[in-house]
């Protein structure tokens, strides 16, 4: 189930050699990819333990594949955590995550300020499901407080914001869940294990899009939840008896009983029941990629964050740059909250926006030149590659939300997403620097305003 070694070992150490000890017949050095369906067992009793989870071992790869286990105990590593569950992309891990803590007529409070496709699982998917959510603005601790209710079941943020990169008070969102008896679970794409291990601040559960950082080449899609190992549902059994009572699926009572002492009862729930019944498998190919990319996800991430600032700085001095939303800037808001959560650098995506016009239109021709003068940056869905990439919220990742949705996340159709990839940022920058030349001044754009408004 992809717990993790006992071995005490730093990031750097671990990230290349977690989850894999060589000893396969073959002793390949590096991870092979398991590329087969399934496993042959070595007599029908064998084959009637594993099915009854009475012990660890392969049976089909849509329930575990052993290139797949090396990556789930690597992030579980990583992450301080005790376990892990990889799947085939960011928003599977997301949903399974959620669905193992919470049912129809159940409820989880979400921070609004979330990546658009998540809005559009809980708010349509899970709606449809009966699985209520408040969204809630995550800087807003009351609001987190009073959105509480007897069926909530989880509190659900980024600790960085895509796209603007807003930085979460991890510590006081973890309290306010804990008061309220439930896990937070934290969606850690944006900043990563090497970031910001959010179990230091109180989180319980993280979520990972992988396809971004962890792979870091644009490639493999995938998503990993890891169990923190710090929420202790057997605390409140009546609250989550899809762990604390006899689970059909095991002969030994229920997960905690089966896993409680040797594992995370919360991952089997997941596998056991999401994977297998659903099917979001992670293929091992996309497994060997991924653990590919994480072998340099300290060297990576410190190069995109590094010059991720650089371009910021550049941007903010710019004329035809209205506004940078940086954490690390002093105009940010969440500067005090980057230098106490995010002490190695802040994530390499992070959002800008040109001077706007007040009039969608107008502004969307704006964006969609500066765009089209671009060569460096590639105009792509997708962030954490090691290419530079830019992409426009309004009408792309977040093109679902409502108008006061979109406000309230911080997106105008002035907005543009940066993901700093790896190039030497001296062509990033120069790149810029040269679509910037077209945009529209303040004055420009203030001209434009009033001529609209007469
Ligand atoms: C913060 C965040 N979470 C989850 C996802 C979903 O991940 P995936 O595209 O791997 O399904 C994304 C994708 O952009 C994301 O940015």
């Amino acid at each position: 189930m992809g717990r993790m070694s006992d071995a005490p070992r730093s990031f750097a150490t671990a990230q290349v050699q977690a989850g894999f000890t060589a000893g396969v017949a073959e002793n390949t050095a590096v991870p092979p990819i398991h590329q087969s369906n399934a496993f042959e067992f070595g007599s029908l009793r064998e084959a009637r333990d594993l099915f009854a989870l009475r012990r660890d071992g392969n049976i089909y790869s849509r329930a575990a594949n052993p290139t797949v286990l090396v990556l789930e105990k690597r992030v579980a590593e990583l992450e301080g955590g005790i376990a892990a569950a990889a799947v085939s992309s960011g928003q599977a891990a997301v949903a399974l995550a959620l669905l193992a803590l919470a049912k129809q007529g159940e409820h989880i409070v979400a921070a609004r300020q979330l990546y658009g496709g998540t809005v559009d699982l809980l708010q349509d998917t899970f709606a449809d499901w009966g699985i209520e959510v408040t969204f809630v603005d995550q800087d807003d601790l009351d609001a987190w407080t009073s959105a509480i209710r007897p069926t909530t079941r989880a509190f659900f943020a980024e600790s960085i914001t895509n796209p603007i990169a807003q930085v979460l008070d991890v510590r006081a969102v973890a309290d306010a869940a804990h008061r309220a008896g439930v896990p937070l679970v934290i969606d850690a794409t944006v900043a990563t294990p090497y970031l910001q291990r959010a179990k230091d601040y109180g989180a319980d559960i993280t979520v990972h899009s992988a396809t971004k950082f962890l792979g870091g080449h644009g490639t493999s899609l995938g998503g990993v939840v890891v169990d923190l190992g710090t929420f202790d549902f057997a605390a409140e059994p009546g609250r989550w008896p899809q762990l604390t009572e006899v689970y059909p699926r095991v002969p030994e009572g229920s997960l905690i009983e089966r896993f409680g002492a040797t594992g995370s009862p919360f991952i089997a729930l997941v596998k056991t029941k999401y994977v297998h019944d659903l099917g979001p498998s992670l293929s091992a190919f996309n497994a060997f990629q991924l653990l590919q990319g994480l072998e340099t996800l300290d060297l990576r991430v410190a190069r995109h964050s590094a010059s991720a600032l650089e371009v910021a700085r550049f941007l903010e001095a710019h004329g035809a740059v209205a506004r940078v939303h940086h954490p690390e800037l002093e105009s940010s808001p969440w500067r005090a909250a980057a230098a106490r959560y995010l002490p190695r650098g802040a994530s390499s995506v992070f959002a800008f926006d040109l001077h706007g016009t007040g009039d969608v239109e107008a502004d969307f021709a704006a964006a969609e030149a500066f765009v089209s003068r671009l060569r460096v940056v590639k105009l792509v869905a997708n962030i954490g590659d090691a290419r530079s990439l830019v992409a426009h919220p309004a009408s792309m990742t977040h093109s679902h939300l409502s108008p006061a949705q979109l406000d309230e996340a911080g997106i105008a159709w002035t907005t543009l997403r940066l993901s700093i990839g790896l190039e030497d940022v001296r062509d990033i920058i120069a790149d810029l620097d040269r679509a910037l030349a077209g945009a529209p001044s303040a004055a420009a754009a203030s001209e434009l305003a009033g001529a609209a408004a007469r």
